[in-house]
This record gives structure tokens, C-alpha cells and sequence, in this order.
């Protein structure tokens, strides 16, 4: 139930802080250690390449997923997304593991992979918000996301915590690969839920942003590097999913490439710039943009703030930025979706959970 919340998709929103506390409990033992099965562990350990299968926003969430089990636990990751995937299968590793990244466990595009895999005998381990779901039945093991129901077309909550799963993940395959960690994922969890609390308080805040800047646009383009390029790609689809304007999301680096062509007096143009070690090639493309004439909002993280920047994210660790930045692009769908009189929790054209092919 909505209860006071005039749409699912803000009280959604709101749940993220708790989701991420669900998520420290069920995964830590009494002793604050991790609490994951052997068999995954072992999955993980015993895998050359991980390939991770999704569609939609769990595809974006399965972007930060390599960076995490690539950066973490040392274990080559590829991303696919599932309706490619089928016919235009990659050259598989000798001892591939496949995770199957779905909110619903019910999507048909990701299925069929599964059903693919497995005839040629590979394992298969399911992240999913529906632990009965048919992917999470049909797969050899699940990790559930315990983010309680999502049902706003929208996904929100269920993509910070599939990337706080598969941060967990990570850290467990590090650990029994014996790779000395200075991360603690519970801790950093923590953190980042007290982050996500205070943005859910600066609601005024990304309305402004949204009235401001999308109230009549025609477009809007996401920029960012590194894994802020992974949420702009989400941004973005949040923003087109609900409002229908036309956004994209595109990494910094590509803009003169073709995509700065687009510019034109008064584009919007969002920059997130939480990465350190970009931070000053991001804040070159937005001086670029903006000497074009787009009307450009940066997003940045307290300690790499500049002046003119509109929304400073507490800071988190490096690993989990994006757990923290979607969240002021997840509001500025919902108020921009909400400014154009959308039916945000049910756009048109789209269902919750996409059963065909
Ligand atoms: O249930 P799934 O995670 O498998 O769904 C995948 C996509 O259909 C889903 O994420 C979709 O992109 C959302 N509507 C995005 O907000």
C-alpha cells in the first residue's frame, strides 16, 4: 500500500535507506561476518568469467556489478544485455559463471538465456527482488535482494539493492580468494544509507532542479565517467520511462565524438562528478557543453564540490557512488514526470514485468 505516499514510486524511493539496513541484516551472521551460501562462494571461486545477463535498469545495475566484482574480488566480468544475448551469444570462457540479474525473475528475454546456458551445462545464480520467481526456480542459486515489493513500473529500489548485493558478492569471492580487503561492505552499506536519508530530505531541492530545467524540454542528455557514466545510462531510461523526454546518457569522453552536435542553446545537460579520478576531464566536458549553450546542473561529492555545483552528495566510499547518486536522478524523474501531468507509476507503453520476448 502507498499509505500517505502519493505514488509507489516516491515511497520507493523513500525505502531505500531501509532496504540497505534490510540488506546489512540479512547478510552478516552474529559475528559481523558475511553470510552467504558455500555453493555460491564456491561458484565464484571455481568461475574464469562471470557473465552477467539482465534487461532494462538491471542491466544498468549489472554495469557497477563488473566494476565491483572486476575492482574487488578479481574475477573477469562481461555484462550482456539478455535480448542480445540469445542470438549473438559471446565466445564463453572454459569455466563461465552466469548471473542473471532480475527485480521480477520473470522477464522472458533473460529466461531464454537461461534456458540456453543450461543446455550446454553452465550454472546459473539469480539476484532477484522474488525468490519463488521462475528465474530464481529455474537457476542452480539465488541471492535475494530483500527489498520488499517494488511496484511502480519504475524500478528504484530494487537497483541500489542489487548493486549493494553484488558489492556483498564481491567482498565474499575476495575473501575466499584470500585478497586482503581495506572494504568493508556492512560499514559502507551503513554509510551510504545515512547518505541516501538526507537526499530523500532534499526533496524541495531536485523539485526545484526538475521544474527548473525539464519543466517544458524537449530533451535531456546525462553525463558522467567511469561509473557515473553506468548512472547516467539509468538516469536517463528513469527520466524516458516516466516523463517521456528524450534522454540519453553518454560518457564524458564521447561527447566529441559525435553527441556534442546535439547541443543547442538551452539543452539540459546533467553532470554527475563523484569520481575522483575524473573529476576534472567531467568538469572540461561540462565547460564544453556549456560554451555551446547548454543549461548544464553538475552533481557532484562533498570533498570534490566546486562552487557552482547544484546537489553535493555526502560522501561514500568510492566503490558504491552510484547507490548514492541515482537517487537525485530518481527524484528528478519523478518531479519532472510529475510537472508534465505523467501517470508516474504507470507510463505508457510499458508493464512492470515484461513476460514476452
Ligand atoms: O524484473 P527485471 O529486473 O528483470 O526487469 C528488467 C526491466 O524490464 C526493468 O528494469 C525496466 O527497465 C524498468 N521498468 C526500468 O525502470
Amino acid at each position: 500500500e502507498k499509505g500517505t505516499y502519493p505514488h509507489f514510486m516516491l515511497k520507493e524511493i523513500d525505502e531505500q535507506p531501509f532496504v540497505m539496513r534490510n540488506i546489512i541484516n540479512k547478510y552478516q551472521n552474529e559475528n559481523g561476518k558475511l553470510k552467504l551460501d558455500d555453493d555460491i562462494r564456491k561458484a565464484m571461486t571455481d568461475a574464469d568469467r562471470v557473465y552477467i545477463v539482465a534487461c532494462g535498469t538491471s542491466y544498468h545495475a549489472g554495469l557497477v556489478g563488473k566494476q565491483l566484482i572486476e575492482n574487488i574480488a578479481e574475477i573477469p566480468v562481461e555484462v550482456h544485455i539478455a535480448s542480445e544475448f540469445v542470438y549473438n551469444m559471446p565466445l564463453l570462457s572454459k569455466k563461465p559463471l552466469f548471473i542473471f540479474i532480475s527485480q521480477s525473475g520473470e522477464t522472458a528475454d533473460s529466461r531464454a538465456v537461461l534456458v540456453e546456458i543450461k543446455k550446454l551445462g553452465h550454472k546459473a545464480l539469480t539476484i532477484t527482488n522474488v525468490p519463488g520467481s521462475t528465474l530464481s526456480r529455474e537457476a542452480n542459486y539465488t541471492l535475494n535482494l530483500y527489498a520488499g515489493p517494488e511496484i511502480a513500473v519504475a524500478s528504484t529500489k530494487a537497483y541500489t539493492a542489487q548493486i549493494a548485493v553484488l558489492a556483498i558478492l564481491a567482498v565474499d569471492s575476495a575473501h575466499a580468494k584470500g585478497i586482503e580487503l581495506d572494504f568493508n561492505p556492512m560499514q559502507e552499506l551503513a554509510i551510504v544509507a545515512n547518505a541516501m536519508e538526507t537526499l530523500c530530505n532534499q526533496k524541495e531541492q531536485m523539485e526545484n532542479i526538475a521544474r527548473e530545467y525539464l519543466a517544458v524540454s524537449r530533451n535531456c542528455f546525462f553525463i558522467g565517467r567511469s561509473a557515473d557514466f553506468y548512472v547516467c545510462l539509468e538516469g536517463a531510461l528513469k527520466l524516458k520511462e516516466i516523463s517521456y523526454i528524450q534522454a540519453e546518457g553518454f560518457a564524458g569522453g564521447e561527447l566529441k565524438h559525435g553527441t556534442i552536435a546535439l547541443i543547442e542553446e538551452g539543452t539540459p545537460v546533467i553532470a554527475l562528478a563523484t569520481q575522483e579520478h575524473v573529476n576534472l576531464s567531467i568538469r572540461g566536458n561540462v565547460k564544453e557543453v556549456a560554451a555551446r549553450g547548454a543549461y548544464t546542473c553538475i552533481i557532484s561529492m562533498d570533498g570534490m564540490q566546486d562552487e557552482e555545483d547544484r546537489i553535493v552528495l555526502p560522501a561514500v566510499h568510492e566503490y558504491l557512488t552510484p547507490l548514492v547518486s541515482v537517487l537525485p536522478l530518481q527524484l528528478i524523474s519523478y518531479y519532472a514526470a510529475l510537472h508534465r501531468d505523467c501517470d508516474v507509476d504507470k507510463p505508457r507503453n510499458l508493464a512492470k514485468s515484461v513476460t514476452v520476448e
